[in-house]
């Protein structure tokens, strides 16, 4: 990251407002903290909870003016619309089922939205945020944080670059515990929003962590899925939300793949997992070593790229802070998608141009795809595991 492209270009940061990530939510520091990082945003309102009275306590908590510490989204939304000086992007961080309702009046209104995964719970409201984005022109990034980390970058460059070849297997995994205690399988009354279908999405674990291990293997191999046979479900006896899921995959260019999620793996903490391999060699990724890319070419010893490290193609040479040899993690990586966006939307307000690698952050388009493969792996299961179709026109 060299230089502040938003101040090189407005003068100022971007203004930015930010719905959701109130207390006890671990995503919302995070997204703050990205939006700091790299100096490209000020953060000047918020609507954190959707308790009226805590949502303003927690804005003046976090060092909001206590006028802009909202009680509600849709009244930040429109307050921020009439202010001269109002926020410019919004970022949303709430359930999921309400990630259409903000993004959609956002976008109504002119903002340039970021919003977490997934999308949203329905492929009907994807494709209207699609719709909507397309009209205005509007920047929208969709935080698939795992695509920021300087390695994944790197192995997307790799394979841009030819040094894989031509892309023939992909193993995508993404295991945790969370869910893992029998003795804890689904709360009862006064149920998280995540087990309810209506709130959550129409499967836990493909919202929670399986539209980031479909995005991940799209963002590195740029191909998309055409057909799964898959099975998702529940593998802790009495749960009733999935907590896990299976699929073999076919992608476009003839490509086959496999895909592997569950929260229900006892003591595993957080392992996203890749390995893409190619005519030319192989290429691995794992986010719990995550300064670590191993390439293995077809005929010699097995290699590794470290961020800015011999070998750091420019993607992932943006993507780092710092000289060799000093890790940087999840945070850095949010941050990468943040600043990114930053120079998509400076650059769109200007009138200018911005780095062409600034533009792969994921986007309205990906979320939509994530949700379709959502909807294919659910009917392939429901079908015994049938091939399914997966591919998208949008
Ligand atoms: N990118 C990632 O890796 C990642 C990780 C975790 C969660 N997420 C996503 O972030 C979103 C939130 O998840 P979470 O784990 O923070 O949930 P959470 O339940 O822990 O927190 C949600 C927060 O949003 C607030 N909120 C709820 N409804 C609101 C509303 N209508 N207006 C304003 N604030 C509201 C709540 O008060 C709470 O502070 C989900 O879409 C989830 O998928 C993404």
């Amino acid at each position: 990251m060299n230089g502040n492209p938003v101040i090189e270009v407005l003068g100022r940061r971007l203004r930015l407002a930010v719905i959701g990530g109130g207390p006890g939510s671990f995503i919302g520091a995070m997204h703050r903290a990205a939006a700091r990082l790299d100096d490209r945003y000020e953060l000047v309102a918020g609507a954190l909870s959707s308790e009226p009275e805590r949502s303003r306590s927690a804005g003046v908590g976090i060092g909001l003016e206590a006028e802009r510490s909202y009680s509600d989204a849709l009244e930040l939304l429109d307050a921020e619309a009439s202010r001269p000086d109002g926020a410019e992007v919004i970022s949303i961080m709430t359930p999921n089922d309400s990630h259409h309702l903000y993004a959609g009046k956002a976008l109504d209104l002119g903002f340039d939205v970021i919003c977490d995964k997934p999308l949203t719970n329905t492929l009907e409201e994807a494709l209207d945020l699609v719709g909507k984005v397309r009209e205005s022109g509007l920047v929208f990034c969709l935080t698939h944080n795992y695509t920021g980390y300087p390695m994944v970058r790197q192995a997307k460059a790799m394979v841009e670059d030819g040094q894989l070849g031509v892309i023939r297997l992909v193993q995508v995994e993404y295991v945790q515990g969370g869910k893992a205690d029998e003795n804890d399988p689904d709360p009862g009354d006064g149920l998280p929003w995540r087990y309810d279908s209506v709130r959550g999405g129409p499967s836990l674990v493909m919202g929670d962590i399986g539209t980031h291990a479909h995005n991940l293997a799209r963002f590195i191999t740029g191909l998309e899925v055409e057909e799964v046979a898959a099975e998702v479900g529940a593998i802790v006896p009495g749960r009733v939300v999935d907590d896990y899921a299976a699929a073999m995959l076919r992608f476009d260019n003839g490509a086959r793949g496999t895909f592997w999620v569950t929260q229900a793996a006892a003591g595993v903490e957080n392992c996203l997992r890749i390995r893409v391999s190619g005519t030319k060699g192989s290429a691995e990724w794992n986010q719990e070593s995550p300064t670590r890319l191993v390439f293995t070419p077809l005929d010699g010893p097995a290699e590794s790229r470290t961020p800015n490290g011999p070998g750091t193609l420019p993607l992932a040479a943006r993507s780092t802070r710092i000289v060799a040899g000093h890790p940087e993690a999840f945070l850095e990586a949010f941050a990468n998608i943040y600043s990114d966006a930053a120079e998509a939307i400076a650059a769109r307000r200007s009138g200018t141009d911005p780095d062409p690698l600034a533009l792969h952050f994921p986007d309205v388009v990906d979320g939509a795809i994530g949700i379709g493969f959502v909807r294919s792996v659910i009917a392939s299961s429901a079908a015994g595991g049938a091939w399914t179709g997966a591919a998208l026109e949008i």
